[in-house]
């Protein structure tokens, strides 16, 4: 196998998707400097790191909103450039961003059908209607998402069970490889919190995809994934596998650096 194909040297498994030396600037501002990263299928791996690290331009650059200003991407070993959002959605990396782009007015099941509905009129869209609320129910019960209906506005539902009725909708899209969740967990509270980390653990042991998560807590963190990389002014610093790292060895790490950051003056 070339250097380029998905191969990992660590463990000989293949990588669904891997960055190599990715960089990006925001005029003076470096955001990334030469990121390799790497995610197996049915591996969740989670990104942690400080505010401005350079996650969410990450993200944004495996989901084709970004450019980067250099390095590559790999899917499956072959290289890919994205062109947009949804070019790389074509080659199956769906994201759930944080404003959820979800429709208020309209019911679960509407939304987890969004831009796919037939809009036939008269009796063969009340049908259509039919088909689409039993289809919406039945996945959703698969995944382990609890909702009291899936007629129900969008709009009363909670911050919780929105945020999961986003995530079903991405990992609803036919050839998903790839979830990106940006901070799937701010701003919840401890019930939605433990709804989503279910939803989330669940989909990576039934759906064979990978999915990358960004969150500030460690504690969550080590509840979703099998891999944690660190991410620090725009480079991955740690990357382990749960097996060979503690939490309380992760906050330590955590807590080094940034004592090295005060010591050299480098703190923000
Ligand atoms: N669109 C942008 N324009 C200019 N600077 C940006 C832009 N997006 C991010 N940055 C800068 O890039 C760095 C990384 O930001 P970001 O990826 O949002 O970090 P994180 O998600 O880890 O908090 C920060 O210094 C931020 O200010
Ligand atoms: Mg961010």
């Amino acid at each position: 196998m070339t250097p380029s194909g998905g191969e990992s040297a660590a463990t000989g498994v293949e990588d669904l998707l891997r960055t190599e030396e990715i960089t990006m600037n925001f005029g003076p501002v470096v955001a990334l400097r030469n990121v390799n990263l790497h995610v197996r299928r049915g591996e969740v791996l989670g990104l942690v790191g400080d505010n401005g690290a350079g996650k969410s331009t990450l993200v944004k650059i495996l989901t084709g909103l970004y450019k980067p200003d250099g390095g590559r991407i790999y899917l499956e070993g072959e290289e890919v450039r994205f062109r947009s959002v949804q070019h790389a959605r074509q080659h199956g990396i769906e994201t759930v961003f944080q404003d959820l782009a979800l429709i208020d007015d309209l019911s679960v099941y509407h939304n987890l059908f969004l831009n796919r509905e037939h809009t036939r009129g008269g009796w063969f869209r009340f049908l259509k209607n039919r088909t689409m609320r039993a289809a919406a129910s039945r996945f959703l019960d698969e995944i382990g998402v609890d909702i009291p209906s899936v007629d129900a506005q969008v709009a009363k539902l909670s911050g919780g069970q929105r945020q999961a009725i986003a995530v079903a909708r991405a990992v609803r899209q036919q050839h998903i490889k790839i979830l990106l969740l940006d901070e799937p967990l701010a701003a919840m509270g401890a019930k939605e919190t433990s709804l989503i980390i279910r939803l989330i653990k669940s989909l990576s042991r039934k759906a064979n995809i990978a999915i990358i998560v960004i969150d500030h807590n460690y504690t969550h963190l080590f509840e979703i994934c099998d891999r944690i990389n660190v991410i620090q002014h725009g480079q991955v610093t740690l990357d382990k596998s749960l097996h060979e790292i503690k939490l309380e060895e992760l906050v330590e790490f955590m807590v080094q650096s940034f004592r090295r950051q005060i010591a050299t003056g480098d703190a923000k």
